[in-house]
């Protein structure tokens, strides 16, 4: 792609921007944004904290963190990502340091920038280092579902069989993580929007016959255990348990709808980037808003759990099951965590005779689906930051960001606490990252150039008082977890591993943050002032 001289450019002999991909259409652009947040947070996360958090007493919060958080830091990061694309960035640093310059000087914006380029970077290669063995998982589920390999066997043991045989797991990951790297390599427009606008519509599709069949089976073991108790589970609001657990459920609803959304995470923004100047934001980020919460709520909803429910004779050890149906609802919340679906659905589809190679085929399918097209947007901000930031072709930094991942991922494979350790600092580090999205995009950029910037091309007008939302309520309903978490972060919640790969992540993105804004904006950061406006 040719380099040109931006009009503007002050000096104008600086080729300051690459000329950038923009989305082919408009059907694509949603569809990968629905494919960013749509994900294995809605098919494998929500049932597992919906069960783990009294199941009706989850969904209050849920619902609340969704309106008061969700859809307005949804808004600020297509802002926010709309923004940096038109200066030709597709990565946090460069990206907020042009909007914390509204108020302070380069100098001071230097810094956002960097702190928000740190927490882009490290939460891409970490979550994405065990997100790609997760959806690898489910690949090779979908040839075990398929050929029936589970059948007969004890699904736990099954499964501890497989994480040992490292020489299959890395198969099934490296068929994964190729495709993708295939895919991210073509590009925006000719890679990922024509993967996305396949795979969207089939994994919608998928869960639609998955949930049709979940109405089907009834009680299909035990005429007392029917799917319409794990329905029920999920919609009858418990206020008691909500009540006696309120700090823990708000937590897990916030994390999850940030997760969910995939906000905090640098990629809304990044896919945002390739919008031209005047697209539409507000009535898109409520259309991504939307087709993800259909996919959590109403699908993801209808799956795992209901059918949990059902099949509970085969699932919930025998002497648990005798004591009743509370015993064994709480049994199944307890023991709802990732390894569920693989260990103990298995045990279900096992039950369902001829039909659950199929179901479990699908389900798995359906999985790696989803996994796969958020996994494609970290893995695009990657090869983005590479492209943009150190000039490196998007070919080849597609299999530099494989590398990365190869080696990121090895202490998944080989060190038993990682994965989760990590992963319950991701949920910290999103709500963090949300938190400097408020403060840089939305307050140093300055509340009526957001409100400006959120309506510049859009469809729709967003009612003034989600203004107000978004500069009182959301970050006061983030601080709030931020500060009651902190303290069991730093007092060892986490190991020396996950710990080195979280501070590595961060000096990394930090130095590399530094640089790309230095490099471009150079001469700015010199005089302190601002001299690129477009
Ligand atoms: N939003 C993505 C998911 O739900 C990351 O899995």
């Amino acid at each position: 792609m040719e380099a040109v001289l931006h009009p503007i450019w002050n000096g104008g002999c600086i080729p300051l921007e690459q000329e950038r991909e923009q989305w082919a259409t408009k059907i694509g652009l949603i569809l990968a944004m629905a494919g960013n947040a749509v994900g294995l947070g809605n098919f494998v996360r929500f049932p597992t904290q919906v069960a783990q958090n009294g199941g009706g007493a989850f969904m209050v919060p849920y619902f609340i963190a969704l309106f008061f958080l969700g859809i307005p830091i949804m808004w600020v990061e297509w802002v926010a990502g709309r923004y940096g694309g038109k200066y030709g960035h597709g990565t946090l640093g460069p990206a907020y340091y042009l909007m914390a310059r509204e108020s302070v000087k380069p100098r001071g914006a230097l810094w956002w920038g960097v702190l928000a380029g740190m927490l882009g970077f490290a939460l891409t290669v970490l979550l994405n280092s065990y997100y790609l063995h997760l959806i690898g998982w489910s690949a090779a589920y979908t040839y075990f579902s398929a050929a029936g390999s589970y059948f007969g066997h004890n699904t736990g043991t099954f499964f501890d069989n497989y994480l040992n045989n490292h020489g299959e797991v890395f198969l099934f990951w490296g068929i994964t993580v190729v495709l993708l790297a295939i895919a991210v390599g073509q590009g925006v427009s000719k890679g990922i929007e024509r993967w996305v606008k396949i795979m969207m519509p089939l994994l919608y599709i998928f869960a639609i016959i998955l949930v049709g069949y979940v109405f089907a089976i009834g009680s299909p073991i035990n005429p007392n255990w029917s799917t319409i108790d794990g329905f029920k589970f999920i919609w009858s609001p418990n206020w008691v348990y909500l009540k006696q657990h309120f700090a823990t459920v708000m937590l897990a609803a916030t994390g999850q709808i940030f997760f969910t959304l995939s906000l905090g995470m640098g990629i809304i923004q990044n896919y945002a980037s390739y919008l031209g100047p005047n697209d539409d934001v507000a009535l898109s980020g409520v259309a991504t808003v939307s087709l993800n919460e259909f996919a959590e709520v109403i699908l993801g909803g209808s799956l795992a759990i209901p059918i949990a429910t059902a099949y509970a004779s085969r699932i919930v050890p025998a002497n648990v099951f005798a004591q009743g149906k509370d015993a064994a609802l709480s049994w199944i919340g307890q023991h709802f965590g990732l390894g569920f679906s693989y260990t103990s659905l298995p045990n279900a589809f096992i039950q369902m005779g001829g039909a659950g190679r199929a179901f479990g085929a699908l389900w798995f399918l359906l999985l790696w689906f989803a996994g796969f097209t958020s996994a494609i947007a970290m893995y695009n901000y990657l090869v983005a930051l590479l492209e943009e930031d150190l000039n490196i072709k998007r070919k080849v930094g597609t299999w530099i960001v494989l590398g990365i991942y190869f080696i990121m991922g090895l202490p998944v494979i080989y060190i038993g606490s990682y994965m989760d350790q990590l992963d319950s600092w991701i949920s910290f580090q999103l709500t963090l990252l949300a938190l400097v999205d408020i403060i840089v995009a939305v307050y140093l950029f300055k509340p009526s150039n957001f409100w400006n910037e959120l309506h510049k091309g859009s469809y729709i007008r967003v009612p003034v008082w989600y203004k107000w939302i978004t500069i009182i309520i959301a970050p006061i309903l983030l601080l709030i977890p931020l500060v009651g978490t902190f303290k069991s972060f730093v007092t060892g919640k986490i190991g020396v591993a996950p710990w080195t790969a979280i501070i590595v992540m961060f000096i990394i993105g930090a130095i590399e943050s530094y640089y790309a804004i230095r490099k471009k904006y150079g001469e700015e950061l010199e005089k302190n002032e601002v001299i690129v406006k477009l």
